[in-house]
């Protein structure tokens, strides 16, 4: 038997929309996590919830507008430290299973999304912090 896309096994663009405020809605009240993002946070929700879509299998609509998603340079403009990566993790977590995502289905997602993460991590490093914005990279 095959199993179901991911993007389908999540709801759709639905389901990742109301996965994303979730998740956001945590990182509004973690005084962590809070500072590293912008006042706004509508734009990068909405950008979360395009890149979700074609992570997981769905339509390409994130690297239609903005181009290669290329994390890592895109999150050098936020300090990013351990303790966020993991908070990350955990809220994203959380924010799937609140939303009915089938247990068995969040192993391999997670396991994709761990050291994804942690590679995120650039606190200490000096790297380049100009904000990128929404450009179209290649
Ligand atoms: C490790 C902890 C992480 C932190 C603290 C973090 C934080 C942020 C922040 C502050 C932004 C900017 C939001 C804005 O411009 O409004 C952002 C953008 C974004 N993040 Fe993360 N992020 C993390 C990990 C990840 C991971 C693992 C992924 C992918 C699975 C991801 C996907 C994205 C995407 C797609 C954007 C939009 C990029 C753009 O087009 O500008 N992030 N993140």
């Amino acid at each position: 038997m095959t199993q179901p896309p991911p993007f389908e096994l999540v709801g759709g663009a639905e389901g990742i929309s109301r996965i994303v405020e979730s998740f956001y809605r945590r990182i509004e009240t973690d005084a962590h996590m809070r500072p590293i993002y912008p006042d706004n946070l509508e734009p990068g929700k909405e950008k979360l919830k395009l890149f979700f879509q074609q992570w997981l299998g769905g339509p390409g609509a994130y690297s239609e507008k903005y181009g290669h998603p290329r994390l890592r340079l895109r999150h050098f403009p936020f300090v990013i430290d351990e303790l966020a990566a993991g908070r990350w993790l955990r809220y994203m977590r959380e924010a799937w299973k609140e939303n009915g995502v089938p247990e068995e289905a969040l192993g391999p997602i997670f396991e994709r999304l761990g050291p994804l993460a942690h590679h995120m991590v650039n606190a200490s490093l000096d790297v380049p912090r100009d904000p990128i914005g929404d450009a179209f990279l290649t």
